[in-house]
């Protein structure tokens, strides 16, 4: 595979890089502390065009393609992963599904406001019984005239609190398993849809995440994305997508937890010199680069088959799965590295940490991405 990007792929790279360093580094240790929404910072997003990437212009969005996101979504998250994730689940799992699957009306209504960042989306498919098992959504939504009527729970909903339009899967006939199971736009402030409180996470602190609560919900039909029944197929479809944009986001801790070892192996002195003129550190950081370079070779080679409109499924859980473990293991290797500095606020890879844990879990556990490679592999 090739990756020597054009030139529009690497002024992409370079425009992140810089708005990383220029407007969400400065805050981003404050907001991990204060768990602070970073809703100025999205919105200048939005006006370079990162809330609706690789959305068509004519459904108002950039129309980059999918290795452009990658990229961009890399350095986002190098620098602070928690808005890499609100920008991931608005591009990967709220607005691809909808410029795939909406009707015409909700392109109108709801994708282009998105696109343009001016809407914020989230995705509902899990729930306190349905996580990994996703075929056992509760929630369920009663047809009456031409409104639906949801009544359930959803968890774990990232910009639960902060999304102006909500997907949500719901059971609409129980007998018919996951074929009965039908995808909804549920707008902020529909009466009988209220949220929990915001969740107190181990990381990602200023991305918001809760339950979301539907009590005799009514949703217009014209709401229902692709088609009564589909919304299973909907949901794995759009997570295939969003599941090399969670890659992109661990590849871009991964690196952030090998740019700051090295910075700080080249400082620090032990036995005389610099931490980085001993083996046991140089072994640490060739570790450290090597798995970032595979697992950006992957997250790049899953984001390069879907723009060739090649089958992605299997690489992009591959993706997932390795830059996941990746970015955690880097960020305990550069808080070794670090040694007790590496344990404080002070310095930030100890953040990195408690932000890459998530990436094994959302999206897809990292169980859950085996068991879809495997079957992809074994498929007759
Ligand atoms: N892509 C496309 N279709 C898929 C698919 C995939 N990756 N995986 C399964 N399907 C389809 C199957 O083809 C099948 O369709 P048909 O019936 O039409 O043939 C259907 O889905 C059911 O599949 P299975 O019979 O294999 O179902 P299963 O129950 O054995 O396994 C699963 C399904 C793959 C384990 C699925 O439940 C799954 O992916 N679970 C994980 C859910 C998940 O990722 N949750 C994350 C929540 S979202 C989130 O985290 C967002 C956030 O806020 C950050």
């Amino acid at each position: 595979m090739n990756f020597d990007f054009t030139e529009e792929q690497l002024m992409i790279q370079q425009t992140a890089r810089e708005f990383a360093e220029s407007e969400i580094a400065p805050t981003a240790v404050e907001r991990d502390k204060n768990g602070e929404f970073p809703t100025e910072i999205i919105k200048k997003m939005s006006e370079l065009g990162f809330m609706g990437m690789m959305v068509d212009p004519k459904y108002d969005g950039a129309g980059m393609d999918t290795v452009s996101y990658a990229l961009a979504m890399i350095e986002i998250s190098k620098v602070d992963a928690s808005v890499g994730v609100i920008m991931s689940v608005n591009n990967s799992l709220v607005t691809f599904g909808l410029e795939k699957w909406g009707s015409d009306f909700i392109k109108e209504k709801y994708l282009k406001p998105l696109a343009r960042g001016e809407k914020l989306g989230a995705f509902a498919l899990s729930e306190p019984e349905a996580g990994s098992d996703a075929t056992q959504q509760q929630t369920m939504a009663v047809k009456d005239g031409d409104h639906w009527v949801i009544n359930g729970m959803k968890n774990w909903i990232t910009n639960g609190l902060s999304a102006d339009y909500h997907i949500v899967m719901a059971q609409t006939d129980k007998e018919k398993r996951h074929k009965g199971i039908t995808a909804f736009i549920v707008e902020k402030g529909t009466p009988g849809f209220t949220h929990g409180v915001k969740e107190d996470k181990l990381g990602i602190k200023s991305s918001d995440t809760c339950s979301l609560i539907f009590e005799d919900c009514r949703v217009p039909e014209e709401n229902v994305i692709w088609e009564v029944g589909k919304g299973f197929n909907f949901a794995m479809n759009t997570l295939n997508g969003g599941r090399y944009g969670i890659a992109s986001q661990a590849v871009g801790i991964a690196q952030a937890s090998l740019e700051a070892a090295t910075k700080y192996a080249k400082v620090r002195k032990a036995f005389g010199t610099e931490i980085a003129n001993h083996q046991a550190i140089q072994f640490k950081i060739a570790d450290m680069a090597t798995k970032t370079e595979a697992a950006k070779l992957l997250t790049l080679q899953a984001a390069a088959l879907k723009d060739a409109g090649k089958p992605y499924i299997k690489e992009a859980s591959m993706a997932k799965l390795y830059s996941s473990k990746v970015a955690v293991e880097n960020a305990l290797e550069a808080i070794q590295i670090h040694g007790g500095y590496g344990y404080v606020r002070e310095y930030l890879v100890e953040r990195f940490l408690r932000d890459a844990k998530i990436t094994e879990i959302y999206e897809g556990t990292s169980e859950i991405q085996k068991i879809i490679i495997g079957r992809e592999l074994l498929r007759d």
